[in-house]
C-alpha cells in the first residue's frame, strides 16, 4: 500500500484503518520501561485485532464503555466487580496458570476471588470458624503442611475463609456486622493443622451487577462448586493461595470462574455418631530459591 507522506514531517499525513495500528505502536516505541512498552504494544495489537475481527459498531463500543463504567461504580471496600469480571472471563485463572509453574507434588494455586478480608482472628488448633452457623453439621478439616520432600513445616500459617451454609460470605450478609467463617491457624511441630467449620456449599457469584448481566445475556450460570479458601504461608517458602473443593459437588464441572484443578478436590466424609464431616488435605509448599 502506498501512503501519502506529509511534506513537513515525512510521516503519513492521515490516519487510516490500514495504518492506525502501526501508528499507535510507534507512539509507544520510546517508552522508557521495556516491560511497559511490551505490554502496551501487545495490548494495542490484540485490541485492534479484536475490533477488526468483530467489526465493532459504534453503539457496541458505547455499550462497552457503559459496561466498564458501571463495573467501576459497583466497586467499594466490600465489592470488587473488576476482579469478578476478570474471574468470570477466565482471566484470573489464566494469570494464575501462566504465573505459577510449581514443581510436581507442590500444592497448586487457584483464584483469590473477591471475598478475602484482612484481620481474620488467629485461632487455636480445632478453633471453630463457623461459630454462628449453629444449625449446620460440623466439619473438621485437618492435614499437614509439608515441604516438597515430605518434611513437616512447623508454624506455617493457614488463612481460611468460606461461605456459611446459607451460601453467603460475611461481607454479603446484611444480618452480620462481624467477621465470620474466617480464621488463621498455625501448624504444630509435626506440621499439623485442625479447623472446625461446616461442610462448604455451592453458591452463586454476585449477579446483581454488570458481571451478572453479562452471564444472563450469554446464557451462563453463576454457580461455583463448594470449596474452602486457603492462603498458606511459612517463612522461607513460596506462599500459595488456593481452595479445597468438595469431591461430591455437581458444579465441579462448569465452575463459573474456571478455577477447579483436579489436585484440589477433596472428600468430605460423613460420620453418623455424632453427626459430622471430616476432610483431610495436605498442603505442600516450595522453598524460596536460596
Ligand atoms: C470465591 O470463591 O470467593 C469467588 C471467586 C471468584 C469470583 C467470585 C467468588
Ligand atoms: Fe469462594
Amino acid at each position: 500500500m502506498i501512503l501519502e507522506m506529509s511534506e513537513k514531517s515525512g510521516r503519513p499525513s492521515a490516519t487510516t484503518a490500514d495504518d492506525i495500528t502501526a501508528e499507535v505502536l510507534r507512539s509507544f516505541a520510546a517508552a522508557p520501561d521495556a516491560r511497559l512498552r511490551r505490554v502496551m504494544e501487545s495490548l494495542t495489537r490484540h485490541l485492534h485485532a479484536f475490533v477488526r475481527d468483530v467489526e465493532l459498531t459504534e453503539p457496541e463500543w458505547f455499550q462497552a464503555i457503559d459496561f466498564l463504567t458501571r463495573t467501576g461504580h459497583m466497586c467499594s471496600d466490600k465489592r470488587q466487580e473488576f476482579i469478578l469480571l476478570s474471574d468470570a472471563l477466565g482471566v484470573s485463572m489464566l494469570v494464575d496458570l501462566v504465573a505459577h509453574n510449581r514443581p510436581p507434588g507442590a500444592t497448586e494455586s487457584t483464584v483469590l476471588g473477591p471475598f478475602h478480608r484482612e484481620g481474620a482472628p488467629e485461632m487455636p488448633p480445632g478453633g471453630n470458624i463457623a461459630h454462628l452457623d449453629t444449625e449446620a453439621v460440623p466439619a473438621y478439616v485437618s492435614g499437614r503442611v509439608l515441604d516438597t520432600s515430605g518434611r513437616p513445616i512447623e508454624n506455617a500459617v493457614l488463612d481460611v475463609w468460606q461461605t456459611a451454609s446459607n451460601g453467603l460470605y460475611d461481607s454479603q450478609d446484611s444480618a452480620l456486622d462481624e467477621l465470620h467463617m474466617r480464621g488463621t491457624f498455625r501448624t504444630d511441630a509435626e506440621g499439623r493443622y485442625l479447623i472446625q467449620t461446616v461442610r462448604p456449599v455451592h453458591y452463586q457469584i454476585p449477579s446483581d451487577g454488570p458481571v451478572g448481566g453479562m452471564l444472563r445475556a450469554t446464557g451462563r450460570h453463576a454457580w461455583r462448586p463448594a470449596h474452602i479458601h486457603f492462603a498458606v504461608s511459612a517463612e522461607g517458602f513460596e506462599p500459595v493461595t488456593t481452595h479445597i473443593f468438595d469431591a461430591e459437588d455437581p458444579y465441579l464441572e462448569g465452575d463459573a470462574v474456571f478455577a477447579v484443578k483436579e489436585s484440589l478436590i477433596c472428600d468430605f466424609v460423613r460420620h453418623e455418631v455424632p453427626p459430622r464431616f471430616t476432610a483431610e488435605f495436605d498442603f505442600v509448599l516450595v522453598k524460596h530459591p536460596a
